[in-house]
């Protein structure tokens, strides 16, 4: 016995490492205080994009211990200063948030307490909160009360929930799957297929709709499609419109696509997960007409509510189509079943134990309060516009007035392909790396994409940007001798 107890003393002085003390802690915290601080008040001065890989070495994990100092200065040189900057508000590529400061604190507070936030059973106060938020957002989308949701890890996973729980509402399985229909823009995000495929529909048909010239799906033949698929014996389930696509920020005509979807009884999904909270503006309110008829909703706080990386949202109408796959009670868990609960993250969600997520939501929207939230949802709005305008006077062209924060333009070239021309110009950009920029074709055509949705990017950023792209415009004209 003794000698028991001195093996689990001996392996006690080494493993109490892992549990700091109060003045470890105090050290820790004032280290990384201090990166942090560093980090913020230059964060506007590094470029939002530095095109080089980082040292592996440096990164990989060895036996040997290391010092907490050094390990920082380890981050800073592999992570933060290679690749894109989400954090930073020159970074107008994809989709950026930027990522609320108090958001982090919410994530270490969840990461300290360690809160289990999969079971009402388990921490009814954080699986309070995190249905806190989903019932404030279904108020925000017009769900009712009764609606399900949950806190994912982003958009594809908020996705994938939805997707499952339409597929299992109309028990699209074994030979019923090929004769099945899904209806949705080519502009779709590309998780909704990946999704398809995950979840055992990739023999389903899908039908790309047809666009109109800006981009939304045009419902002028989409009755007519439905109505010949179930006249040719084919089984049409589901619609997907967008709310905000990815590639032009377009909202498709919601209100009239969920009035074909009820009369067709099909399941009607909205990815919403960039253009969702744009809601909240009182501007745009009316693009969203129709959202409250969808019968499952994506929305991203880690997109429209500037929050750091790692929480999107689902709402769903039918509780018993998404408990179908995900409500599930082991052995091991009866103590957690009870009636009078609240709904259980993981009767709605693929994961079981999972990161109290919600804390980062509700942290800042506490702390803040809703309002600076929707300022700088107009604040993004008019940047947008001021953005295009400058645009214009430097000579280039641009796509259609957007209706949210996703933007394209291109520079108008005679001399040589223009396509050629802003395939350079982009690559010459990239090479700059001061603000981050991406691209996308539009019926074939090569246009330099914006999109302005972080928290730090303000007036001076986007005369910057302007700055740059006027520089990087005379060594593209330079590189063809223009
Ligand atoms: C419209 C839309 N849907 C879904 C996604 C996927 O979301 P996530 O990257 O959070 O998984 C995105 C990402 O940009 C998006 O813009």
């Amino acid at each position: 016995m003794d000698s028991l107890v001195n093996k689990i003393a001996a392996l006690e002085k080494v493993s109490k490492e892992l549990n700091p003390s109060l003045k470890e802690r105090e050290s820790i915290n004032q280290d990384v205080q201090e990166f942090i601080n560093n980090f913020l008040e230059n964060l506007a001065n590094y470029p939002a994009y530095v095109n080089e890989n980082p040292n592996i070495e440096k990164l990989s994990i060895q036996e040997n211990k290391k010092n907490l100092k050094e390990l920082l200065a380890d981050f800073n040189s592999e992570v933060v200063l290679k690749g894109i900057k989400p954090a930073s508000g020159k970074h107008l590529g994809y989709v950026p948030g930027g990522g609320i400061y108090v958001a982090a604190i919410g994530d270490f507070l969840a990461s300290v307490t360690n809160e289990y936030a999969g079971m009402y059973y388990a921490s009814p106060g954080a699986v309070t909160i995190e249905n806190e938020l989903l019932n404030w957002m279904k108020n925000i989308f017009g769900f009712p009360k009764k609606a399900v949701g949950n806190l994912t890890s982003g958009g594809s996973i908020a996705n994938l929930i939805a997707l499952t729980a339409a597929r299992d509402k109309y028990q699209i399985k074994n030979e019923k799957t090929q004769k099945s229909v899904i209806y949705l823009s080519p502009q779709a995000h590309h998780c909704i297929h990946k999704a398809l495929r995950i979840i055992g529909l990739e023999d389903v048909n899908v039908t790309l709709l047809e666009l109109d010239a800006i981009s939304k799906i045009d419902t002028g033949k989409l009755a007519t499609i439905i109505k010949e698929d179930k006249e040719k014996g084919l089984n049409p389930f589901l619609v997907i419109a967008s709310a905000g696509t990815t590639d032009t920020g377009a909202i498709d005509p919601l209100e009239e696509i969920g009035s074909i979807a009820k009369k067709f009884n099909l399941w009607y999904h909205i990815d919403a997960a960039y253009g969702g909270f744009f809601i909240l503006s009182e501007n745009r309110k009316h693009l969203f007409k129709g959202i409250e008829m969808a019968d499952s909703l994506v929305v991203d706080p880690h997109k429209g509510l500037f929050l750091p990386y790692g929480i999107g949202a689902v709402l769903i109408k039918d509780k018993e189509a998404v408990f179908h796959s995900h409500h599930y009670t082991a052995d091991y868990m009866q103590d957690a079943v009870s009636d009078t609960m609240q709904v259980n993250p993981s009767d709605v969600s693929p994961e079981l134990t999972k990161h109290f997520r919600g804390l980062r939501m509700w942290l800042p929207l506490q702390i803040h309060g809703v309002k600076p939230f929707i300022a700088s949802i107009e604040e993004k709005l008019l940047l947008t516009e001021y953005f295009r305008n400058k645009l214009i006077e430097i000579g280039f062209e641009l796509g259609p007035k957007p209706d949210l924060t996703v933007s394209y333009f291109w520079y108008p070239s005679k001399e040589v392909d223009e396509n050629e021309f802003n395939k350079k110009l982009m690559e010459i950009i990239h090479n700059d790396g001061d603000v981050f920029l991406s691209s996308t074709k539009i019926k074939g055509k090569f246009v330099i994409r914006m999109a302005i949705l972080s928290i730090r990017t303000k007036t001076a950023t986007i005369d910057t940007a302007i700055e740059m792209i006027q520089k990087c415009l005379k060594q593209t004209k330079d590189a063809f001798s223009i």
